[in-house]
C-alpha cells in the first residue's frame, strides 16, 4: 500500500497516525496519507513564515517561471493524476484527466495575470488646497500565509485555483486538501515540489477537518483563509476567523428559471447537462427548475427524455452518474428523495439506490414544504417547481438561503436582463447552464453562497492588499 506523506519545508514527511483512503467505487485501498498532529503543522507554519520573505523579494516574472514548470509537471502527469483522483472521488475519467489540464491552464493564466497586477500613483488636489502637493505611491503587497482548504467533488483543480494566486501575488501557502481527495491533493503537491519551489513556500497538511480543522484556521500564522465547501463548515471558518480576511465559496441551490418563450429542447439539454454532471456533486449543478406552467408539461417531458439517456455506473467506463462520494452522503439524497415522494411529489425517473449510487431522480410537481424545494442535496436529484408568473418564480428563488448562480431561459433579452438584476446571486447565466468558468470571469456566491470573488485576477487581488506610501512634492 501507498504511503503518502506532506510536502512541509522542502521535504516530504510522514506522521505517527495515518488515515486509511479508500475508493468510494469498490472500496479499494488507494494509500494512506498522514494525520497531522498540531506540533506538526506548527512546524510547517514556522516553514512558511521562515519562506515568505525571500519569495515575496522575487519579482513577479520569477515567480511566474515556477508556476509555468507546475503546469508543464501536471501536463505531462495528467492521466497518472486523472486516474488516483478518479478512483478516489468516483468522477468519471476522462472528467478527471480534465480537471488536471484545467488545473495546468489555471496556473498559467494566473502565472501570466500575476507579472500584469502592478500598483498606482495618485496625485492630490482634490481637497483642500495643501493637498496638491500630495502623491501616492499605491503598491500591492502579498497579505503574508495563506491557508487554502479545498472540498473533495474538484481536489486538485479547486486547489490549484487557490494556491496558484496566491503564489504569484507572492505569498507563501498551507495547503490542506479534503481528506477523500487528499492522494489527489499530494500528487499537485508533487508537481510544486519538482518545480522546485523554495523550501517553505509550499506546504501541505493532511488530516482530518473535524479534527484539526478549528486549529488550523486559528493558528497565529495565518494572515489568509482562502476555503471552498459546504456552508456550515464555511460559517464556522467566518467566525473562528476573527479579523482576518477569508475567502469563502459554499454551497448552492442555483435554479433554472424558464419562461414561455424559452427553446424548451434547448433549455432541456442544458439542464440536465448542468444538474447531472458528476452525479450533481457540484456548487454550480442546477439544483431546481422553476417553471411557467403553460410549458411545464412539454418541458418535464423533455428533461425525462434526456435523463433517460444518462449512463450510469463506473468512472471508468465514463459513465454520467456514478457513485457519490460515501454512504453518508447518499442516506442525505435518499433522505430528501423520500421526503418528496412522501408529501406527493411526482416522480419522472424509476427511483432507484445500490449503496452510494443513486440512479438520476427527476421529481415534478415539487412543492415548497418539500425540502428537496430548498436543500443542497450534492447529487443526482432535481425537482421541478411550477409556477404561474415571473414575479413568483423571482420570489422562490430569492426565497433560498444560498445565493451562488442562476440560468434564466428566454429569448427576450430585455427580461432576462431584468430577472438578471433581482435575483440574489453572483452570477446568472442566460440560456445555459449555471457553472464556474471560464476560470478568468467572476466567480462568487451571496447570502449563505459565500464571502468574496475568485476568478484569477480577483483571486491576486483578494489575497494581495494595497500599500499606500504618501510624500509631498515641490
Ligand atoms: P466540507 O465538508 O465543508 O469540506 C470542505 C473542506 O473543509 C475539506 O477539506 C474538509 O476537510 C475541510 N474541513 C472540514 N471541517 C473543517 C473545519 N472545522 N475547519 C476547517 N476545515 C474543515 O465540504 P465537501 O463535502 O468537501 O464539499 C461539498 C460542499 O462544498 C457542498 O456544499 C458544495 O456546494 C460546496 N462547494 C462549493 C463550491 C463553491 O465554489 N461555491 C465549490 C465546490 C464545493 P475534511 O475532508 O478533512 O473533512
Ligand atoms: O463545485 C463547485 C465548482 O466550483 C463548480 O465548478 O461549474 O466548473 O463544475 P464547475
Amino acid at each position: 500500500m501507498t504511503q503518502y506523506k506532506n510536502y512541509i519545508n522542502g521535504e516530504w514527511k510522514v506522521s505517527e497516525n495515518e488515515i486509511t483512503i479508500s475508493s468510494p467505487i469498490n472500496n479499494e485501498i488507494l494509500g494512506t496519507v498522514p494525520a497531522m498532529t498540531q506540533a506538526e503543522v506548527d512546524y510547517a507554519m514556522a516553514s512558511a513564515r521562515a519562506a515568505l520573505p525571500a519569495w515575496r523579494a522575487l519579482s513577479a516574472v520569477e515567480r511566474a517561471a515556477y508556476l509555468h514548470k507546475v503546469a508543464d509537471i501536471l501536463e505531462r502527469d495528467q492521466e497518472k493524476i486523472g486516474e488516483i483522483l478518479a478512483k478516489e472521488v468516483a468522477k468519471g475519467i476522462k472528467a478527471a484527466v480534465g480537471e488536471v489540464v484545467r488545473t495546468a491552464d489555471l496556473i498559467r493564466y494566473a502565472a501570466e495575470e500575476g507579472i500584469r497586477i502592478h500598483g498606482q500613483v495618485m496625485e492630490g488636489g482634490g481637497f483642500e488646497a495643501a493637498s496638491k502637493k500630495k502623491l501616492a505611491v499605491v503598491r500591492r503587497e502579498p497579505v503574508g500565509v495563506v491557508l487554502a482548504i479545498a472540498p473533495f467533488n474538484y481536489p486538485v483543480n479547486l486547489s490549484g485555483s487557490k494556491i496558484a494566486p496566491a503564489l504569484i501575488g507572492g505569498n507563501v501557502v498551507m495547503f490542506k486538501p479534503p481528506t477523500q481527495g487528499s492522494i489527489s491533493g499530494l500528487l499537485l503537491a508533487q508537481a510544486f515540489a519538482e518545480a522546485g519551489l523554495p523550501a517553505g513556500v509550499f506546504n501541505t497538511i493532511t488530516g482530518r477537518g473535524s479534527e484539526i480543522g478549528d486549529y488550523i484556521i486559528e493558528h497565529k500564522e495565518v494572515n489568509y483563509i482562502n476555503f471552498t465547501g459546504s456552508t456550515p463548515i464555511g460559517e464556522r471558518i467566518g467566525k473562528l476567523a476573527g479579523m482576518r480576511p477569508i475567502m469563502l465559496e459554499l454551497g448552492g441551490k442555483d435554479a433554472a428559471v424558464v419562461l414561455e418563450d424559452a427553446d424548451l429542447e434547448h433549455a432541456a439539454k442544458q439542464i440536465v447537462g448542468g444538474a447531472y454532471s458528476y452525479s450533481g456533486q457540484r456548487c454550480t449543478a442546477i439544483k431546481r427548475v422553476i417553471v411557467m406552467e403553460s410549458v411545464a408539461d412539454k418541458l418535464a417531458a423533455l428533461i425525462k427524455a434526456e435523463v433517460e439517456k444518462l449512463t450510469v455506473g463506473d468512472p471508468f467506463d465514463n459513465a454520467d452518474i456514478t457513485p457519490v462520494i460515501d454512504n453518508a452522503s447518499a442516506d442525505f439524497i435518499w433522505g430528501l428523495i423520500q421526503d418528496a415522494q412522501e408529501k406527493g411529489a411526482s416522480a419522472l425517473t424509476e427511483i432507484k439506490r445500490e449503496a452510494n449510487l443513486i440512479w438520476p431522480a427527476l421529481f415534478d410537481h415539487v412543492t415548497l414544504d418539500m425540502k428537496l424545494a430548498w436543500e443542497e442535496p450534492f447529487g443526482p436529484v432535481l425537482p421541478i417547481i411550477r409556477v404561474t408568473s415571473v414575479e413568483e418564480a423571482i420570489q422562490i428563488c430569492n426565497q433560498s438561503e444560498f445565493g451562488l448562480q442562476s440560468s434564466v431561459f428566454t429569448n427576450d433579452f430585455p427580461k432576462a436582463f431584468e430577472i438578471a438584476e433581482k435575483l440574489e446571486v453572483g452570477t446568472v447565466h442566460i440560456n445555459n447552464k449555471t457553472q464556474r468558468g471560464p476560470d478568468n470571469f467572476p466567480f462568487l456566491g451571496v447570502k449563505g453562497s459565500g464571502a468574496g470573488v475568485q476568478g484569477i485576477r480577483y483571486s491576486i487581488e483578494a489575497m494581495t492588499q494595497v500599500k499606500s506610501i504618501v510624500f509631498d512634492v515641490k
